[in-house]
């Protein structure tokens, strides 16, 4: 399965704090926004990713993410002139996924939680051509307070689900359908029939609505036990930069190290490690890597 990051929009939400940079590029508490989801792509074990943005922050991001070897993965990138929606990922993303799977992450939005690694990946070998599924793409649901946010799902009493509606005025449930998803190979092909909503967006929901129609769109719930945090107000970054903290000073570990993920997942040796440490300033995430190569864990 191959990853795509989109990590473009406007941000105006979170004007002036995105006058001049991009939304995924702001810190939440002691790392880039961004950090996050591509986090939750090398969980999930995938390592050929593209990330999408604006032709203005793109250099951004290349210069503080370069070619992705630093996390032991392939990066690369390409441009959204306009915000024109989620779905058009698949359309410039495209020639990257050459047919494959694909899991789309988009570059707000954080995950974090137990086991969430064992899931992503069950989830893409399900996904895999070899496998055989039913099911052809699989989104990842989350219980919340302020539903009408969302893309928001109906399930009926097996868990199939039986409609997606964005952000409706008066939701059916308060199912949230996360910004995680996972397809076949079908998805650009799906993404190019769509036509723009009446926001002028290609909407991700009537991407995922194609697959709902033919009963092969699959749900998996995250539970409470998991952390879907927001970042779309100044609020909800705050409350997510608080989280990130608390739980990063109460077991001196560090969530969202792209390179520590890289390392326990085989991908970067321990003298890659001790070299990333070394350049890194002493910073909490330095000094994490620091001890991390002086003290290396197992291999998962
Ligand atoms: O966060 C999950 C939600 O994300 C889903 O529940 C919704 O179904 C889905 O439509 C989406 O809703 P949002 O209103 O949060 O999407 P937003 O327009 O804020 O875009 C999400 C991220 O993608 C944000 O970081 C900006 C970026 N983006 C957005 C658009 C429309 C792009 O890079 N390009 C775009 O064209």
């Amino acid at each position: 399965m191959r990853g795509i990051v989109l990590a473009g929009g406007s941000g105006t939400r979170l004007q002036p704090a995105t006058a001049a940079v991009s939304k995924q590029l702001l810190p939440v508490y002691d790392k880039p926004m961004v950090y996050y989801p591509l986090s939750v792509l090398l969980l999930a074990a995938i390592r050929d990713v593209l990330l999408i943005s604006t032709p203005a922050d793109l250099p951004l991001f290349e210069r503080l993410l370069g070619d992705g070897s630093a996390f032991g993965i392939d990066l690369c990138y390409a441009e959204q002139a306009e915000p024109r929606g989620l779905a058009e990922a698949f359309l410039i993303g495209r020639q990257f996924l050459g047919g494959e799977p694909a899991c789309l992450v988009l570059g707000d939005n954080i995950f974090h939680g137990h086991q969430l690694s064992t899931t992503l990946q069950a989830e893409v070998a399900a996904l895999a051509p070899e496998a055989g599924a039913r099911h052809g793409c699989t989104l990842f649901g989350y219980t919340v307070a302020d539903p009408q946010r969302y893309g928001v799902a109906e399930l009926d009493s097996d868990g199939t689900i039986t409609s997606i509606e964005e952000k409706p005025a008066s939701p059916r449930s308060r199912l949230a359908v996360t910004g995680v998803y996972m397809y076949d190979g079908t998805a650009p092909e799906r993404a190019a029939t769509l036509k723009p909503s009446a926001r002028h967006e290609l909407e991700i929901t009537d991407l995922n609505l194609t697959y709902v129609a033919e009963g092969r769109a699959r749900l998996v719930r995250f539970g409470r036990g998991m952390a879907w945090l927001d970042t779309g107000t100044h609020d909800s970054l705050l409350e997510a930069a608080t989280y990130v903290q608390v739980l990063e000073h109460r077991q001196g570990e560090q969530i969202a190290c792209l390179e520590e993920i890289a390392f326990r997942q085989g991908w970067l040796s321990v003298d890659e490690l001790a070299r990333m440490a070394a350049a890194m300033g002493s910073s909490g995430y330095g000094d994490h890597l620091r001890r991390l190569a002086a003290a290396p864990p197992p291999v998962a």
